[in-house]
């Protein structure tokens, strides 16, 4: 029943496997933050503020796990599509434009850590509210366009394998 599949293609697979959990992890972290922890956060903020450090650290954790393994599995990927000759010109554009946002991501994190950012604190004044708005609320927006661009890739890497 497996005999079809070789070792490099479990390897592979195991690539992709830890690539789709990290982007999962990092995402739906942000998410729950964004959509759980943060409207909870404003009407019954006596129970939420006291735990608001902790979970905000431990999920600072669980961000640089994820962002590390999402780096090291997207490169390994990447090559290993290269390396095959199935690479479509609009597979390197969708792939461009992926990375294009990844890095704004990463660079999003990198801006938060410098500036002390803490998505568990109440943003003061416009300006705060703004970069909150377009910090915290751009991570998941990019991720789950991210995502749209993973499925687009892979429709268009399997469509050029098929032809
Ligand atoms: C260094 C940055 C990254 C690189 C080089 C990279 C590269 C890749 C490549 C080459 C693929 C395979 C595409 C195909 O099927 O042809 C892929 C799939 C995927 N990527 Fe990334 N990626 C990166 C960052 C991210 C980020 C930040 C996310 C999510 C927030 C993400 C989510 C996904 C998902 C969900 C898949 C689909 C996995 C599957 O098919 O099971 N990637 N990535």
């Amino acid at each position: 029943m497996f005999e079809q599949i070789t070792l490099g293609d479990w390897i592979s697979l195991i690539v992709r496997w830890v690539h789709a959990i990290s982007s999962v992890a990092w995402i739906g972290g942000s998410a729950f933050f964004a959509f759980v922890i943060r409207p909870v956060e404003k009407t019954h903020p006596d129970a939420i503020r006291p735990i608001l450090q902790p979970l905000s650290s431990v999920y600072r954790e669980l961000v640089d796990i994820s962002v590390i393994a999402i780096i090291i599995t997207g490169l390994i990927l990447m090559f290993d599509r290269l390396t095959g000759n199935d690479a479509s010109p609009a597979w390197f554009i969708v792939l461009g434009l992926k990375l294009a946002l990844a890095v704004w991501m990463f660079y999003l994190v990198w801006r938060f850590r410098q500036s002390d950012f803490n998505p568990t604190t109440q943003p003061t004044g416009l300006g705060g509210k703004l970069s909150w708005l377009i910090g915290y609320n751009a991570m998941v927006f990019l991720g789950v366009i991210i995502f749209l661009l993973a499925s687009v890739l892979r429709t268009l890497f399997e469509n050029s394998i098929s032809t």
